[in-house]
């Protein structure tokens, strides 16, 4: 079924466990999505970001993961992933997201808090969650981490009314070499507000990390370049296997079923599983 994610992740903060976030371009990563889901037994979320919405067409991806979520034997809730700007978070909620995230990181600090307070009206007022970044996650080989500075989050939180909030504590998008998560700043940070913390970057940081900052207050975590690694290894490795193959549902098939065991994988990892 397709929901709101809102008690989904808070039901995450209270028992002890994180909701995975899993970013989705086309049809068959959101099938690999739901079918773990459903073996987890797990509630998740399905996410786009911009970039996978200039590349499919924000209708037919919105169309293809509604459908698949109404259909799903677990709660599926649709978000739409680094919104930065009001109109695509408009566009979202027009085409029936149930969750959407404001990226005001690459603002100064006064203009993300005016950018992302208009989003969450916008979210609310449809009678959904809103998400918004405080510090800024880097880019794996293109831009460095701007850690969350705990000292902005309380009256961030107070001012745009958020939430959820992704928070820097050492993860980057991409896989970098040594992604090892600021406990002791997560720490703070959970201390100065109730309200669950995102974790994004997610690839690259090791297990034992991502464990930890479950235990200390993140609810959501995000993945997508594991997936897309995994997309284009298993693709790869299939072509080679069978090289007369060409059709492209007996070779995307088996790519649904490698994309499946790694977003399982993550389900175990987060703790998610048998929770609906
Ligand atoms: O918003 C998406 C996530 O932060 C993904 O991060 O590409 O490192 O998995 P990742
Ligand atoms: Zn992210």
């Amino acid at each position: 079924m397709l929901i709101n994610p809102q008690q989904m992740i808070i039901n995450a903060q209270k028992g002890g466990y994180a909701i995975g976030c899993f970013n989705t371009s086309d049809l068959e990563i959101t099938k690999a999505i739901i079918r773990a889901a459903e073996t987890q037994n797990s509630p998740v979320i399905v996410a786009t970001s911009e970039k996978a919405i200039e590349y499919a067409g924000l209708e037919p991806l919105a169309a293809s993961i509604i459908e698949e979520a109404k259909k799903a034997r677990v709660p599926v809730a649709m978000h739409l992933d680094h919104g930065r700007s009001i109109a695509a978070v408009e566009r979202s909620i027009h085409f029936g997201y149930t969750s959407v995230m404001f990226d005001g990181s690459g603002s100064e600090l006064m203009e993300n808090e005016i950018l992302t307070r208009h989003a969450v009206e916008l979210a609310h007022h449809a009678g959904i969650p809103c998400e918004g970044e405080l510090g800024c996650l880097g880019k794996t080989g293109v831009s460095a981490n701007k850690l969350t500075n705990p000292s902005d989050v309380g009256d961030f939180i107070q001012k745009t009314d958020v939430d959820f909030l992704a928070i820097s504590i050492g993860s980057e998008h991409g896989i970098g070499e040594n992604e090892r998560l600021n406990i002791g700043l997560l720490k703070k940070i959970a201390k100065i507000t109730p309200i669950p913390l995102v974790l994004h970057g997610a690839s690259g940081v090791p297990d034992t990390d991502i464990k930890e900052s479950i235990k200390n207050g993140i609810a959501k975590i995000n993945i997508d370049t594991d997936i897309r690694h995994t997309y284009g290894k298993s693709l790869r490795a299939i072509l080679k296997k069978y090289p007369e193959e060409e059709d492209p549902r007996e070779i995307l098939t088996k790519v649904i079923e490698e994309l499946q065991k790694l977003i399982e994988d993550k389900i175990k990892l987060f703790g998610s599983s048998n929770k609906t």
